[in-house]
Order: C-alpha cells, then sequence, then structure tokens
C-alpha cells in the first residue's frame, strides 16, 4: 500500500497561498497521491485547484453536531460540501490547547462516519507520561474511548503523534515509534478483528521531515506520516510523497 503523507497546514495559508502551492506540486507528484488538510478558508480553493490531480483535500477538525447554535463552528456536512474528504479528529493541539474532552472526540468521530468523511483520529501520549511509562495506558484510553461502540472501522485512519514531538524537532526513533504502532495495532485489534486492523493505516506524526521519514516508513506498522512544519514548503512536502 502507498504510504499516505497528510499535510497539516494548521494556521498557515490564504487561498492564494493554497492555489500557488497546489499548482507547484502537480508535476512533483508522479505517480503519489497527496492529502492536505489546509485551514477551513481555503478547502474550496484547495479542492478547486486539486481537480483532475491526484490531491485529496481535507479538514483540519470539525464540530460533532449537524447543524445549530454553535458560533464559529464548522459541520461535516459543511465540509463535504466544500468537497473535503477526510478530517483530523482529537487532534493534539485541539485536546490539549483547546481542552477537547474524549467524549467530544468520540462523538466528532461518530459523526463523521455517518457522514462518511473520513476521519483521522489523532492520539498520543505527552511527555510526563512517556517518562512515567503510562504511553501503552495512554493509547489504549484514547482508542478506547473514541472508538467505543462503532462497530464498522473499515474507514478509519489513526494518527499517533506523541505531544512531546509536536512541532519540536524531537522526532521518536523508528524504533520507539514501531513499538507504539504495535500497541495501536494491538489494541485495534481487540476493538474490531486483527483483519479489520491489520488495514487500518497508522500514521507517525510529529517532527517528520525528508531526513527522517524513510527511517518511520521503513517499519512494518508505519503506513505513512502527518506532517506539520516539514509539509508547508512544496519541495519538502513533495520529497515526503516520494519518498519510497
Ligand atoms: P510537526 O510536523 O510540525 O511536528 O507537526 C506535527 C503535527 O502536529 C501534524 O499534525
Amino acid at each position: 500500500m502507498e504510504p499516505i503523507i497528510i499535510a497539516n497546514w494548521k494556521m498557515h495559508k490564504s487561498q492564494d497561498e493554497t492555489r500557488a502551492f497546489i499548482e507547484a506540486l502537480k508535476p512533483l507528484l508522479g505517480s503519489k497521491k497527496a492529502w492536505i488538510a489546509p485551514p477551513f478558508t481555503a478547502i474550496q480553493e484547495a479542492v478547486k485547484a486539486a481537480q483532475n490531480a491526484k490531491i485529496v483535500i481535507g479538514a483540519q477538525n470539525m464540530h460533532d453536531a449537524p447543524q445549530g447554535a454553535f458560533t464559529g463552528q464548522i459541520s461535516s456536512s459543511m465540509l463535504k460540501a466544500l468537497g473535503a474528504q477526510f478530517v483530523l479528529i482529537g487532534h493534539s493541539e485541539c485536546r490539549h490547547v483547546f481542552c477537547e474532552s474524549e467524549d467530544l472526540i468520540h462523538r466528532k468521530l461518530v459523526r463523521a462516519l455517518e457522514e462518511k468523511i473520513t476521519p483521522v483520529l489523532c492520539i498520543g501520549e505527552k511527555l510526563e507520561e512517556r517518562e512515567t511509562d503510562q504511553t501503552a495506558d495512554v493509547l489504549r484510553r484514547q482508542l478506547t474511548s473514541a472508538l467505543e461502540g462503532i462497530s464498522d472501522l473499515q474507514d478509519l485512519i489513526v494518527a499517533y503523534e506523541p505531544v512531546w514531538a509536536i512541532g519540536t524537532g524531537k522526532v521518536a526513533s523508528p524504533e520507539m515509534a514501531q513499538e507504539a504502532h504495535m500497541i495501536c495495532r494491538k489494541i485495534l485489534a481487540e476493538l474490531s478483528s486483527e483483519k479489520i486492523a491489520a488495514k487500518i493505516p497508522i500514521l507517525y506524526g510529529g517532527s517528520v521531515n525528508p531526513k527522517n521519514i524513510a527511517g518511520l516508513l521503513a517499519q512494518p506498522d508505519i503506513e505513512g506520516a502527518l506532517v506539520g512544519g516539514a509539509s508547508l514548503d512544496v519541495n519538502s512536502y513533495s520529497q515526503l510523497i516520494r519518498t519510497p
């Protein structure tokens, strides 16, 4: 399976910058597929620019209700109508900076699946949790709470992003990441079946760049990457995608 390399642009790039990035990316793609999550304000522009290219556009978050009095929020159906095909859910910045609870993350996940927009469930431990040997417990708690009661996990992507590696330049070693991915796969198998868990792509995120991606993708349980900083530059992002 071709690795899934998702660009999470966070709060970067205007509509013009988005269009220019995608136009510059197209000739660099080769036969590979790109996955980009621009800010909400640039999704429509991105979808338009990505037409007739192997570029999938998604969103960075969504609300859990179909509609209603929720000032400043965006629903899954609004994203779908713009052409977004996937959505990040439970990103560490949403959990820890914007205080999204595990229950809210579960509700968003259910909503995304109902809307048929692929959820990319982001999980990962904080530094103090790793240092006190709680990584496996945190991954179990986050996966179980998010996926509880969901019978069909076929259209799910998981992203393991250790919080201490995000935007810090401190990437997990390939062995460390592989160990966490293996734990996630085991928990996913318990929540569904080994057959389904084997097919759920588990991406690694946290300070991925063109120099360290090959070692990560060489691991048996790492099927791609969720990339922040290094996805903002078209040359660096296309190098990530073209890594065999
Ligand atoms: P960086 O690649 O900048 O560390 O960000 C990772 C991330 O949060 C992607 O979702």
